[in-house]
């Protein structure tokens, strides 16, 4: 089965072409990150009015990069939430005119659960990431998935596919809610102090690259930052903490009126991107190993932009082996972490549930657990 899949619900524009859920024929992103770099941050008008300008040539490029013949195509799928209601518009309005102009059914699609679909993905022109711990070539049930983005955390028990087409059981979803954040989202906290730090947006990939430069050697400084929430009794998180520890270990260590760092302090900056990184994925890493002990899983599935952070690939790699733990672990390639449509598409043909044409519509507050 051959499914387009469109992806707008926040900065990036992409279009793909999977076949029957794993195999990617096309996947085109066009990103409007350098614009918001500039602003420190999205502002949802200037990535609205990006969509409509790349969406055409998007969905263009994937169907020929690929030379799909339209006849051939099976159905559309498209992302109607969560995200920003601009963006999502754009796509769900662009699925919606090409489902009525070319007859083919649509599939609406929950952005947080499409992410989560990276792990059956087998793109032929991207290596197997080193970090993946399995002889299995796709995910076996039951699993857990660690869902963490720019918006979202969020823990999930997965006992089948999100919601298969052919209900199995009584339940009809198969997604279960375990735990996830009270405030801030992982890659959130990344963001909000790559900007205290003066790095720049988005701050996961340059929070990563600054703690890459701190040498041990150097360490002239002793700042530990809170793990927060790791000994607690649940699968909840909480990052807004340490946004504000952040900010006031550096005000205290820079007293000048701006409470950012310069390139002065650059030793600085990269102790402090290393604690923060390290922060962060401690408290990840430790509730996704403790979940899966207590549900006895088969596998986990790391998803999400912030699941590209090569910190946390390397840190619950090594956690399973030394927990001597037979779980399965996959971590997608890096470009199918962040925002793209392959990862659409492959959802799409796992909950295969196609709607009619009029009948589909944003949804920018879906939770992973909501219904489409
Ligand atoms: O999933 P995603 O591409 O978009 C959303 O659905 O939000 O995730 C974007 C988030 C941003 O917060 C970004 O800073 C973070 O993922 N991110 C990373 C890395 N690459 C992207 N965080 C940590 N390390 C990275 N290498
Ligand atoms: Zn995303």
């Amino acid at each position: 089965m051959l499914i387009l899949g469109i992806e707008t619900s926040c900065d990036e524009t992409a279009a793909a072409v999977v076949e029957d859920g794993t195999k990617i024929l096309s996947n085109v992103v066009a990103s409007s990150v350098k614009m918001h770099a500039k602003s420190g941050g999205i502002i949802p008008e200037v990535a609205a009015r990006e969509q409509v300008r790349c969406i055409l040539p998007v969905v263009d490029a994937a169907i020929a990069n690929c030379k799909l013949k339209i006849e051939n195509l099976d159905s559309i799928a498209v992302t109607v939430g969560p995200g920003l209601i601009g963006s999502l518009l754009v796509g769900v309005e662009t699925a919606r005119t090409l489902a009525y102009t070319w007859n083919k059914p649509i599939i609406p699609i929950n952005h947080l659960v499409a992410h989560i679909y990276a792990n059956w993905l087998s793109p032929s022109s991207l290596p197997t990431p080193d970090t993946q711990l399995t002889s299995q070539p796709h995910p076996q049930f039951p699993a857990i998935a660690l869902a963490v983005s720019g918006g979202h955390t969020d823990l999930v028990l997965m006992k089948g596919h999100a919601c298969p087409p052919k209900p199995e059981g009584r339940r009809r979803g198969k997604i279960r809610w375990l735990g996830g954040t009270r405030d801030d989202a992982a890659g959130e906290c990344f963001d909000k102090c790559a900007r205290v730090l003066g790095l720049g947006y988005p701050g996961g990939p340059a929070i990563s690259t600054a703690a890459e430069k701190f040498k041990i050697s150097n360490l002239k400084f002793k700042i530990e930052l809170p793990r927060p929430m790791i000994e607690s009794n649940d699968f909840d998180f909480s990052f807004s903490g340490l946004k504000t520890a952040v900010l006031r270990e550096v005000k205290k260590l820079t007293p000048t009126t701006h409470p950012r760092l310069t390139t002065h302090n650059s030793q600085l900056t990269h102790y402090l991107s290393f604690e923060i990184q390290e922060a962060i994925t401690d408290v990840l890493v430790e509730k996704t190993i403790r979940a899966a002990e207590k549900y006895k899983v088969k596998s986990i599935l790391l998803a999400g932009g912030v699941a590209a952070n090569s910190r946390l690939r390397e840190k619950i790699k090594s956690s399973i082996i030394n927990h001597q733990s037979s779980i399965n672990l996959f971590i997608p390639p890096p470009a199918l972490c962040t925002d793209n449509a392959a990862i659409v598409a492959s959802c799409a043909f796992f909950n295969y549930k196609p709607i009619n044409w009029q009948k589909i519509s944003t949804q920018p507050g879906l939770s992973i657990t909501g219904e489409v």
